[in-house]
Formats: structure tokens, sequence, C-alpha cells
């Protein structure tokens, strides 16, 4: 058969086409053998690092993440301290090999210009490997913890007369008078300290960013539905001054690497903490911690650690919580977590009785979080699905099947007996896979599940 020019040229774009495809499957699979996915749905394996911001900016940074894995350090003798406190143990890999093992920060990670702390561990002889200059770095000295409850403390030596200003240089409040340049304040605004700090912003550090009102409202209803009596907030500050200010009758407690936070509260009531490895910078904390968890009947740990968090150190924390509440005495029962986190690692989460939230999770001044149409943040728990109520909050529903309050373009689906819909609208029920999947997701024959077209994880 001869075929005109046309069809040729059609025939080649065509095989062009598929070629550039094939080269992106390709560049996908290689991906999901490194652990790393955008599209969760695909993971065979929970993976070992995520991140919270979409990769379009920083994409070389992002995509080198995705090839570190936090190993366990129960079992070694000696865990390295950089000036953030204990590092964490982490496997570089180049596809399945292991190309380096070493100790970085638990705080900054792989972000050198904030802490270029690095130890060469070696797997075999469990030993580091220290260099000439770095042993001094490894000795550094660990900041020291200042001025438990400064402020409130301040206040008490004031006149109700004397205009308080607050200084946002020192930390502190003057009467009347002080040398920086600063603003009278109400007294009640100093038990909201987030209201007053500025927020720190390190990308993949602290990444401080408060909630909005609306979902400080969501959070601090669902604390009362509970009708738990201790809430340990762990790097969610703004729930924690809601609660303390509100509910004075409730146990509270807040750990948090920002130790700003030390002027503002008393030493039993918020401790310098580093969540991924577990370490309180200050050593009377634990034992005031363990206080909290004696007066507290129930408790509900409240945590929404910063975009880009390793999920296996941070489970593993929250587990160590659960023991020291079981360790006074008590039914695992009755203590509860709700975490904060991106909707794509929710497969890390969504078990032992854990659900997520249609809600919307927002943020004061997020670029794109504080609008509820573009958040991907969502609330997962254990507590009862009564609990999240959006009664009041525009765009949601109740389902009287799931029990709990959904986005109103989630539908629900009777096969799976469930609002299926997670993001972008109405999910999509396959027959075939026998669960709804993404609207635009379309069955494929090859790999024998639905996903986007042309990419096959089959070889
Ligand atoms: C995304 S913000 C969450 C704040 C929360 N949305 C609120 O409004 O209360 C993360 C918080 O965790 C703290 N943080 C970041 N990394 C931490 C770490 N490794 N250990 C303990 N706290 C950390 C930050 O200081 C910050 O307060
Ligand atoms: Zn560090
Ligand atoms: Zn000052
Ligand atoms: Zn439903
Ligand atoms: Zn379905
Ligand atoms: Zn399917
Ligand atoms: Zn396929």
């Amino acid at each position: 058969m001869v075929h005109s020019e046309e069809y040729k040229a059609k025939r080649l774009a065509r095989k062009q086409k598929f070629m550039q495809q094939a080269k992106k499957n390709n560049v996908f699979k290689a991906r999901r053998r490194n652990n790393f996915s955008r599209r969760p749905t695909f993971q065979a394996k929970p993976y070992h690092e995520n991140h919270n911001e979409p990769p379009k900016q920083d994409s070389n940074t992002l995509r080198q993440r995705g090839f570190f894995q936090v190993l366990p350090t129960d079992d070694l003798p000696e865990v390295p301290q950089c000036s953030h406190g204990p590092c964490l143990l982490f496997d570089k890999k180049n596809g399945p090999e292991v190309e380096e093992t070493f100790f970085a920060c638990a705080i900054y990670r792989n972000h050198t210009e904030f802490c270029d702390f690095k130890l060469q561990f070696n797997k075999e002889t469990k030993e580091i490997e220290v260099k000439e200059g770095e042993e001094a770095e490894k000795k550094k000295k660990k900041k020291k913890i200042f001025g438990y409850n400064r402020i409130p403390k301040a206040l008490t030596e004031m006149k109700p007369t004397d205009t308080v200003l607050y200084c946002k240089d020192c930390i502190n409040v003057f009467p009347n008078k002080h040398e920086c340049v600063c603003e009278p304040v109400d007294r009640d605004v100093l038990a909201r300290p987030t209201t007053l700090l500025p927020p720190v912003n390190e990308q993949h550090g602290e990444s401080q960013f408060f909630f909005s009102e609306e979902t400080l409202q969501v959070i601090t209803k669902a604390v009362e539905k509970s009708e738990v009596d201790g809430i340990l907030c762990i790097g969610a500050p703004r729930i924690f001054e809601n609660i303390r200010a509100i509910h004075p009758e409730k146990n509270v407690f807040l750990l948090d690497y920002d130790k700003r936070f030390a002027k503002f509260f008393p030493s039993k009531q918020y401790a310098q903490y580093s969540m991924l490895v577990d370490h309180f910078f200050d050593k009377n904390a634990e034992p005031k911690l363990m206080e909290f968890f004696q007066n507290s009947k129930s408790v509900l740990l409240i945590t929404d650690p910063p975009f880009g968090v390793f999920m296996e150190p941070l489970l593993k924390t929250i587990e160590k919580m659960k023991e020291r509440f079981a360790s006074t005495g008590k039914d695992v029962s009755s203590f509860y977590s709700m975490i904060v986190l991106p909707i794509y690692i929710r497969k890390y989460v969504l078990h032992d009785n854990f659900w997520m939230s249609d809600y919307r999770v927002t943020y004061d001044g997020h670029k794109l979080y504080q609008h509820p149409e573009k958040t991907i943040v969502r609330l997962f728990t254990n507590l009862p699905t009564e609990c999240i109520d959006l009664k009041k909050i525009n765009g949601y529903k109740f389902c009287q099947s799931c029990d709990r309050f959904v986005t109103e373009k989630n539908v629900h689906c009777k096969r799976c007996d469930a609002c299926t819909s997670v993001e972008q609208g109405k999910w999509n029920h396959c027959d075939l896979c026998d669960k709804c999947v993404k609207p635009r997701y379309v069955h494929c024959a090859d790999c024998a599940r639905c996903h986007l077209y042309g990419r096959c994880i089959q070889k």
C-alpha cells in the first residue's frame, strides 16, 4: 500500500508522541522505584518522605528529597546532635542503591543554608565517621532555654493603669515607655502570641503557618465536642493558645521548636521540643509533660507538622506520646489524635479508626492554602465523626449514611457505601476496580487498574 506524504507525517508525529510518552512513563517508573511519587494512588508501599508544596518551583531540590529515607536509630549507642538537637539518620538512594548514610539536622533537614551539619555513618561498623573539624560542630553547645512566662510575670508587676507596651524585638512588655519602637497592646492579646510574633517561615524548616480563624473555630469545636480534658498541641500553637484562653478548666500543653513561646507560657504548659526525634531541650520538661498526662483523664493530641515532614518519625513520636499517657495507668482508648496533613499522604494515617474529614484547612497568609478551594490540607483523626461539625461553614453538607460532613460536591456512592471524593469533585465508580476513582482516571486493562491516560505502571 502506498501512503500519502500527509499520512506519513501524521504517522511520524504519532510515533514521536508515543516515544515521548514512553519516556515519561519510564521516568515515572524510576520515581516509583525510589519511593517518590506525586500520585499516591500508585504507591505500592508507603513512601518515606513527602512534601506538601506543589513541586513546580525548586523541583530539583524536591525531587532530590524523594531519595532520602529516614532510618531508625533506637539500637544505636549514640545519636549526634547539631545545634538544633539530635539528628535524624538518612539513607540517600539512587535507585535501589544506597549512595550514602548520614546524620543530618532534624529541624532543617537537607537545607544546608540553615544547617549544614552532616556526619557520615557506617552501617556495617555502626560508627560515625568524623572528619577533621566536624568534632567541634558535633559538640556544639545547645542553646539555653530562657525566661519561661516572662511576659505574664512582667504584667503582674504592672499597675492596672499602666499602658502596656509590647516590644517585638525584645519579646517583652514594658510599662508606659521603652527605648525600642513599640506599640501599646491589650493585655488579652499577650495570651495569643501567634498574633504578635512574626511567623518563622524558613522553607522546610519551621514553616510556621498559623490557622485561619475559620479553621481555628472548627478545631476548637472538635476539642469541645470530644469532651477530652487534656489537649496536647505539637507544633500547633494557635490551637493551644485559643483553648488555653477560652477553656481554663482544661489541661493544655504545647510542644514546639519555636522557643519564643517560652516567654508567654509557663514551663508546666510549654516546652521547646523537636518533634521528629522526640527531644526536649530542657531536661525538666519531660517530667512536666508527664504531670500533664497524669492530670488528664483523656487526651487529644493535635499536630500540624511543617510542610514536608517525614512521616515515620512523626508517627513514632505520636506512639511515644500514647505510651507516656498509658504509663500513667490509663487506657489508650482515651487517647485521640488529630493530624493536619496534605491529602496525598493520607494512606499513611488512614488506619486504626482514623478517617479524613473533607474540611479544607486554611492558613493565614499562605499564598495557596489561605483559599478553601486551593488548599490540599485536611484533618485526619480518630475522634468520633460528630466532632468535626461543619454546620455553619459554607460548602459542606451532612451525609446521613456516612454520618459526617462532606463537601457539597461529594456524592455518596451506593456501591462503596461512602462519599468517596477526596478532591476534584465527584469520583466515579469503576466496576472492575470495585472502587471509586478520580474523575480523569480511565480503567487500563494492562495495569488492571484505573489511572490517568498514558500513565501505565506495568512494564
Ligand atoms: C505549619 S506550623 C503549624 C502551626 C499551626 N497551623 C497553628 O496555627 O497553630 C508548624 C509548627 O511546628 C513548629 N515546628 C516546625 N518544625 C518542628 C520540629 N521539628 N519540632 C517541633 N516543632 C516544629 C513550628 O515552630 C510551627 O509552630
Ligand atoms: Zn541543625
Ligand atoms: Zn525592645
Ligand atoms: Zn456519604
Ligand atoms: Zn464507588
Ligand atoms: Zn478501574
Ligand atoms: Zn495502564
